[in-house]
């Protein structure tokens, strides 16, 4: 299940060069579950075929000879009726100025106009189109109708050009559509940190201790939040995992770091979880050079790095807004009880406890098998799951201590 899965998504598609790549958005869109259909104008039909999209949806795709078919009556408003949202992508500087305007001469700006659901536009024009201040009168009409933008991105454009004007690249779309879809989910209006992945602590300029962490539960955690229609802030160490679209990505190396940005952010949010492995030691002394070979093998000596949970227990009377913090508990023995211990000293509402001997479950790995124990006393033991199940389960469950 994603935000994605049983949505009816309509996709109108114009004549653009970067149509080919909506055959990709059209395909993304399916693979997560979304029942897509397509419109194609004229234009796009120049491009791209009606079969491309079909192939790929499993659906019929609509062109301007439907409108004209024995069904047009039904066509004309029928699709924008049942969509939840329609993806105009690419969208060109012509399709925008009509839609800005209500011009309704083709099918996708008719079902543009009898749509009830939000719309999302990409733009794809050359630089100087879609710099004209025609078009970004345009663009500002639509945005007053709270009309969503994905992009366009600043590039290289099939004319040769460089400037802003090209399509937003489908992933980019796709995490914008998810967005549009999460604005009145449970946590819209609230401000959510979730910590992922390991932290590094340096030993000199070159090498680090860290850990096993690969953040991919923190990332999945922050993705669930977003759809669950939160503000997200993200605090990570640079994983190389593809960043959620939407979330306010805050970079960190340190445990140390790790605790200023979180305690910044704790002052304005509702919600922490924190997923991230932080390191427990750092070097007592960290080397301004590099360590030689030469010089022997160094003796390193370690001292203890913040407790970022524990700062934020501390701090929790000042921090008004904040009413729900979770933790995370990796064990490699005596989960239930060395779980129960930190969720009481750490102050936590609940802690997400794994066993991380097991091979299905924990670091690397897609999949994890989490029990939450609570404060109140009560268990809930999760079956394996994937990791993007076992976020939105704990998302949803965080999202009971903010109704
Ligand atoms: N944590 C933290 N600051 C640290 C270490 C851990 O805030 N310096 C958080 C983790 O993000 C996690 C929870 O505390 O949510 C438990 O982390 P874990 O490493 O399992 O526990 P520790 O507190 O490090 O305790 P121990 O070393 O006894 O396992």
């Amino acid at each position: 299940m994603t935000i994605l899965s049983g949505k009816h998504i309509l996709l109108g598609v114009t004549g653009s060069i970067a149509a080919y790549k909506a055959a990709d958005l059209a395909s993304k869109l399916t693979q997560q579950g979304a029942l897509v259909d397509v419109i194609l104008t004229s234009g796009a039909e120049k491009f791209v075929t009606a079969l491309t999209f079909q192939s790929v949806t499993g659906r019929k795709a609509f062109v301007d000879a439907d409108l004209w078919g024995g069904e047009a009556h039904i066509l004309h408003v029928g699709l924008g009726h049942q969509a939840d949202l329609l993806i105009i992508a690419p969208c060109t500087a012509n399709t925008l100025a009509k839609i800005a305007h209500g011009l309704a001469d083709n099918l996708l700006t008719i079902t543009a106009l009898a749509m009830n659901g939000s719309l999302l536009v990409a733009p794809a024009m050359d630089a100087g189109m879609y710099e004209h201040p025609a078009t970004q009168e345009n663009v500002r009409i639509l945005q007053e109708r709270s009309v969503r933008f994905a992009g366009p991105a600043d590039g290289r454009m099939a004319s040769g050009l460089s400037g802003k004007g090209r399509m937003l690249e489908p992933a980019e779309i796709l995490g914008q559509a998810r967005l549009a879809l999460a604005k009145n989910g449970k946590l819209n209006g609230r401000r959510i940190i979730v910590t992922a992945g390991g932290t590094q602590e340096p030993i000199d300029p070159v090498r680090y201790i860290t850990n096993r962490s690969s953040g991919k539960q923190g990332y999945a955690l922050a993705q669930a939040a977003l759809d669950a229609g939160a503000a997200v802030t993200l605090v990570t160490h640079p994983t190389g995992l593809a960043t959620p679209i939407g979330a306010d990505v805050v970079e960190v190396r340190t445990a140390q770091e790790m605790l200023e940005a979180v305690l910044k952010a704790c002052e304005t949010a509702d919600g922490l979880i924190m997923a991230a492995a932080v390191a427990d030691f750092r070097m007592k002394h960290v080397s301004e050079h590099k360590l030689k070979k030469r010089d022997g093998i160094p003796q390193i000596e370690l001292s203890a790095a913040p407790d970022i949970l524990g700062t934020v227990a501390q701090a929790r009377g000042s921090l008004k807004k904040l009413k729900v913090v979770v933790g995370f508990a990796a064990e490699s023995r005596d989960l239930e009880e060395n779980a129960v211990a930190k969720l009481k000293s750490k102050q936590l509402n609940f802690i997400a406890a794994n066993d991380i001997s097991a091979q299905d479950a924990g670091f690397a790995v897609d999949s994890n098998r989490v029990t939450l124990l609570y404060a109140d006393g009560r268990q809930d033991a999760l079956p394996l799951m994937s990791k993007d199940q076992v976020a939105e389960t704990i998302v949803a469950r965080l999202t009971g201590f903010l109704e």
